[in-house]
């Protein structure tokens, strides 16, 4: 990683950081409205049941909590964790505004998650693991934190890395890394790891979803 990686950590919480007010909207924006319903169909892939603990990485401004609380029921516990102080700040004043009840929010690396492995019955991250450095390492990471028998559902996009900060970034990631199929490599990852792996694709590929199991055993 050079100080001119668009992905450097310090750059992608400095981007989100200034991004968070307008995040929302823009994600609805970009998404022509379709994100809610990729939302929920990555939470009827994660099938979290009532009473899961429910680990959403890279939670940005808690968009999935809404979503998952019913899911899980008063007894669930949901962890949203973030590197961005700006994200977690919007996320938080989401939940006062009623939208989200009893998420614990943690400002942590997704990379390097302060969690003992196997914690989780269900750990989501939708649209995160292209944001870091290294996406394989992000999911090997959300796995072992994932229990046996627990649910692992990554949502993203295959677009050159750092598109999200702009044209220059973009361009600065495709001089660095070239444009890396990060669906293929996770989709190889997990079904190294979990055996069956779930994939949808939506607009021609663009968008992905896998979902895998961890193992019981
Ligand atoms: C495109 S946003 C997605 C937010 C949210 N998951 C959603 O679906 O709306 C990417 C999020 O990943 C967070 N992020 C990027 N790198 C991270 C890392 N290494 N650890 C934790 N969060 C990270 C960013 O701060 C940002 O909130």
């Amino acid at each position: 990683m050079t100080a001119a990686d668009p992905l450097a950590p310090a750059a992608v919480r400095a981007a989100y950081d200034r991004r968070a007010r307008l995040y929302d909207g823009v994600v609805l924006g970009l998404s022509a409205g379709l994100d809610g319903l990729y939302r929920r169909l990555a939470i009827e892939a994660l099938a979290p049941r009532a009473g899961d603990r429910v680990l959403d990485v890279g939670c940005g401004t808690g968009l999935n909590l809404p979503l998952l609380r019913p899911r899980v029921g008063a007894g669930g516990r949901l962890v949203a964790l973030d590197a961005s102080a700006g994200m977690l700040r919007a996320a938080a004043a989401s939940a006062r505004a009623g939208r989200t009840r009893g998420a614990a929010l943690v400002r942590a690396d997704g990379a390097r998650l302060p969690l003992r492995s196997g914690c989780a019955d269900a750990v989501l991250s939708t649209y995160t693991v292209t944001t870091t450095p290294d996406p394989l390492a992000a999911a090997e990471e959300m796995l072992r934190v994932c229990r046996p028998g627990g649910r692992l559902v990554l949502t993203d996009d295959r677009l050159p890395a750092g598109w999200f900060l702009g044209p220059v970034a973009l361009l600065r990631g495709l001089r660095l890394r070239g444009w890396r199929d990060t669906r293929t490599a996770l989709a190889r990852l997990l079904r190294r790891a979990c055996g069956a792996v779930a994939s949808r694709e939506w607009h021609g590929g663009l968008l992905f979803l896998l979902g895998a199991r961890r193992p019981s055993g």
